[in-house]
């Protein structure tokens, strides 16, 4: 459920109404719904009750600091991957104590900073980044919480560039060397290896692939403790998916089932690591139509908004779905429309053969469930200033990022030296 609803034959987010926006603001934009957010996360939570488990915010799925905020004015953690998501976390009011830090390739500022803040816990994928935290940690006399990302080598049955669990993908620790990697940590000085941290993949629709690797997690900590490491916490990541077209993915209250199932008689703090199921169908990307060109045999839709502003569907050959802004009538009739970006390869295209009714130069197309990995991966491809991001809550918007200036685009460049005009500022090279 999301609340971005027609009303009286207009698109609104929430109470407001879109061409509101866009008529102050400019297209394109991305819209987010706070309603959704919090119901969202109010409904995971509900489902989790009864369990000692706490929401770890996969902060990567949106960083905007207004939405991490959300998230943790309702007691929400974060899980961040980088040192620029710990300091987005911190700076949106997230506790260091309720950080959790993954990723495959963390450097050792990364880690330095993670453990001079006293975060929860850091998840380590590998033998030369054990090493490398407990030296960190040592120098600064800490004593840092680990979790061991395992590999279960389970498929997650979803998009190839978004499995994360098999043997093949590049992340955790293969599980069948786990044992051996916690007696080896457990040795090292300045690390604590109370956790096993498990991620197979996003956007996942199906709970079999879960149920497995939670159930191979738990024969882990099993074994564990058989041999004497204290295990009191378990990371079970993110991954739940979303509808985006017709999937039917699990519900909240079915993969909670399927956790008390796998997990629940450990006596492990349980930690959840979501990201698109809490934010992914509380936005939408906002655009104008510039053009409508017929070709011979096609219907071209040209959009102000293009992959650099939402590049799943290029990279993923994502679906998202398109809600005119103003509800076509009853009687429209729906034809077939590539629609596309100004963008200048054939890859900025964001569906083709979508069923559209009439549209014109001027008109508001709505990319639906654009809340997750849409404005995090926006680069400035074709010198495209990153769009801005406007948050609502009932009937009132706010800007929570603005649109970047041209001049801010132009702003980090610089000429080399040698073609400064100044004589004086330039160095010899020979
Ligand atoms: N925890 C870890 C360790 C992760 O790697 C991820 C996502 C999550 C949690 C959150 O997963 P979620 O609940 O959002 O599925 N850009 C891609 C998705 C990449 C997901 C990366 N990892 C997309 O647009 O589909």
């Amino acid at each position: 459920m999301n609340h971005f609803q027609y009303r009286n034959g207009a698109l609104h987010a929430e109470d407001v109404l879109i061409t509101q926006i866009a008529e102050a603001e400019g297209t394109p934009f991305y819209c987010y719904s706070t309603a959704t957010l919090t119901r969202h996360y109010q409904v995971f939570a509900e489902a989790l009750s009864g369990l000692d488990a706490k929401i770890f915010y996969a902060v990567k799925a949106n960083s905007n600091l207004a939405v991490i905020k959300t998230f943790a004015d309702l007691g929400a953690g974060a899980d961040v991957v980088s040192e620029g998501e710990l300091r987005r976390a911190l700076a949106a009011g997230v506790p260091a104590d309720g950080i959790i830090f993954s990723g495959v390739g963390k450097s050792q500022e990364e880690l330095a900073g993670a453990v001079e803040r006293g975060i929860h816990q850091i998840n380590v994928e590998s033998q030369p980044e054990l090493d490398a935290l407990s030296g960190v940690a040592k120098a600064r006399n800490a004593e840092m919480d680990i979790a061991i990302r395992v590999n279960p080598d389970v498929d997650a049955k979803t998009h190839d560039k978004i499995s994360t669990g098999r043997q093949e993908d590049k992340f955790g620790i293969d599980i069948a060397d786990a044992v051996e990697t916690y007696r080896r940590a457990a040795d090292l000085p300045g690390i604590n290896p109370v956790s096993v941290a498990v991620h197979i993949g996003s956007q996942l629709t199906d709970l079999d692939p879960f149920r497995m690797a939670f159930t191979r997690v738990a024969e882990l900590v099993r074994t564990l403790r058989d041999q004497g490491h204290t295990i009191t916490r378990l990371d079970l990541g993110g991954g739940l998916g979303i509808p985006y077209r017709d999937e039917e993915p699990p519900l909240p209250e079915e993969y909670a089932a399927m956790v008390r199932e796998t997990v629940g008689d450990l006596g492990c703090q349980l930690a959840f690591e979501p990201g698109r199921m809490l934010v992914g169908n509380a936005g939408v990307l906002v655009s104008r139509v510039l053009f409508v060109k017929l070709g011979n045999s096609r219907r071209f839709v040209v959009l102000d908004a293009a992959m650099n502003d939402l590049i799943r569907q290029t990279l993923y050959d994502a679906h998202h779905d398109l809600l005119p802004v103003a509800q076509a009538p009853s009687n429209a009739a729906f034809e077939p429309a590539d629609v596309v970006g100004p963008v200048c390869e054939t890859g900025d295209t964001f569906v083709r053969g979508y069923p559209l009714p009439p549209v014109i130069t001027g008109d508001l197309l709505a990319f639906a469930s654009a809340g997750a990995y849409g404005a995090v991966m926006a680069s400035t491809y074709n010198s495209r200033p990153l769009v801005p991001e406007i948050m609502v809550s009932g009937s009132d918007y706010s800007v929570i990022r603005a649109r970047q200036t041209y001049e801010e685009l132009l702003a980090l460049d610089s000429f080399a030296d040698w073609q400064q005009d100044d004589p004086l500022r330039r160095r010899s090279i020979g």
